[in-house]
């Protein structure tokens, strides 16, 4: 990740609900927070851009708050990716090495992980991840590195994550629209995997639901490896859309009762309670039972996870999670969500949420560095492209940005993994 901007990294997260820039610098004692913003998403929608212009205008809002914060300018970054066109798969694939055992070099790693991943993937889609399980040599399994190891048949399992290359590519658009290059592309419950999940957990099996504004995004480990990645097309978003409706109410209105007078348990509200809901148009405001609030989000809750309950079940996952369920993202502040969660799934459940606004975008970079340094040759890279020029103007930084060439399209390198090199 080494880049003109030295020893900063930054990572950037377009959310459905909001837009966040983070900067940190590397030190000898780790990750060192320079500055971040944050900023309302405006034209993406579920991990999808759908007005280029409003996306860029959010990105460069928060990058430029980050920049202000930290003094330097941003021109490198690495972007979350997620959203229901995102899909996991397992595969599995080996080499031969010859009658007898001999050792095991990274072109024969490489080689392995190439069978490996020579699956067939509709055109349209790219691989955002390989995954590495676990080694096999000889038919014994659970090897996590094979280098130097002496074996006649190198197997692998890998999981490997994709998406729509559109989808990928407009975020990477707007992000070179805001002037800023792209680096690389994480999916972003495996970098909030990183902050949320301890290592017990990880080997134990364990699924992370990150539960966002537009979908709810599922990744399960089991034995310290990514297992299952999935998608569920509900997140927060659409308890405020049943709100708005059932109450009849503003978006705006019914986002504001939810995350004042919200509950997912009804019981939890005690009767007589009353909430002003203003109406749509010039109507009065009424007082409502703050129970008919919760009488709402309760089934939609309860939705969520029985969805997220069948999708375990059916990928074979449910089984797998023994150390329980951790949730996450903002929609998983609802009070009583957890225990809707621990009633329908029968599983231990835990909350963890990000420590502080743009954690994503931190665990993003740490995320990338820890696998960068460990099978840091199983991530695809993006080639680079000139850095495109920053559109903005009257900002702070602009000096050091260079403001000639045109918005860049990077190229798409379709899970290319450079090994690293014996030097
Ligand atoms: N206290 C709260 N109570 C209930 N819901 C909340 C609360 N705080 C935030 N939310 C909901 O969390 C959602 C935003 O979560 P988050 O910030 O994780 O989304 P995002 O990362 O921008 O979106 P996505 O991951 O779907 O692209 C919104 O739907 C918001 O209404
Ligand atoms: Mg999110």
């Amino acid at each position: 990740m080494a880049n003109q901007q030295g020893s900063f990294l930054t990572a950037i997260d377009v959310g459905s609900a909001k837009t966040v820039a983070l900067m940190v610098e590397m030190t000898d004692g780790g990750l060192r927070y320079r500055g971040h913003g944050v900023a309302e998403s405006r034209g993406s929608r579920k991990g999808v851009i759908v007005e280029l212009d409003k996306a860029v205008a959010s990105i460069q809002k928060a990058v430029e708050s980050a920049e202000d914060i930290a003094g330097a300018p941003v021109e490198h970054a690495l972007i979350g990716v997620g959203g229901a066109h995102v899909r996991g798969v397992n595969s599995h694939g080996g080499i031969s090495l010859g009658t007898r055992p001999r050792e095991i070099g990274r072109d024969e790693i490489k080689q392995a992980v190439d069978r490996a991943r020579a699956i067939p993937l509709p055109a349209d889609r790219e691989i955002l991840h390989l995954l590495p399980q676990e080694f096999i040599l000889d038919e014994q399994a659970g090897v996590h590195d094979p280098l130097g190891m002496m074996a006649a048949r190198l197997e692998v399992r890998v999981h490997m994550v994709t998406a729509a290359t559109s989808a990928t590519q407009n975020v990477i658009t707007a992000v070179n629209k805001a002037g800023v290059h792209v680096d690389d592309t994480v999916f972003e419950p495996l970098a909030a995997a990183d902050s949320v999940l301890r290592n017990d957990e990880r080997e134990m099996g364990v699924c992370l639901a990150d539960i966002g504004a537009g979908s709810t995004e599922l990744i399960v480990f089991q034995q310290g490896a990514v297992a299952y990645t999935g998608v569920i097309p509900i997140g927060g978003d659409h308890f405020t859309s049943d709100l708005s409706v059932g109450l009849c109410t503003p978006l705006a209105e019914a986002e504001k009762i939810k995350k004042i007078y919200g509950n997912a348990i009804v019981t939890l509200i005690p009767e007589g309670n009353e909430v002003e809901v203003p109406s749509v148009g010039d109507r009065p405001s009424r007082l409502l039972p703050q129970r008919l609030v919760a009488e709402i989000l309760e089934p939609r809750a309860r939705e969520l996870f029985e969805m997220m309950r069948d999708n375990l079940r059916q990928s074979g996952m449910f089984d797998v999670c023994l150390a329980g369920i951790v949730l996450t993202g903002g929609a998983s502040r609802l009070p009583g969500i957890f225990d809707v969660a621990e009633s329908v799934l029968r599983r231990s459940v835990r909350l963890s949420w990000p420590r502080a606004h743009g954690q994503d975008a931190v665990d993003a970079i740490r995320t990338r560095i820890r696998n960068s340094s460990r099978h840091g040759q199983l991530w695809p890279a993006r080639a680079c492209s000139p850095r495109p020029a920053r559109r903005s103007l009257g900002h702070k930084i602009e000096s050091a940005v260079s403001r000639k060439g045109s918005v860049s399209r990077v190229q798409l390198t379709s899970a290319h993994y450079p090994l690293p090199t014996d030097s």
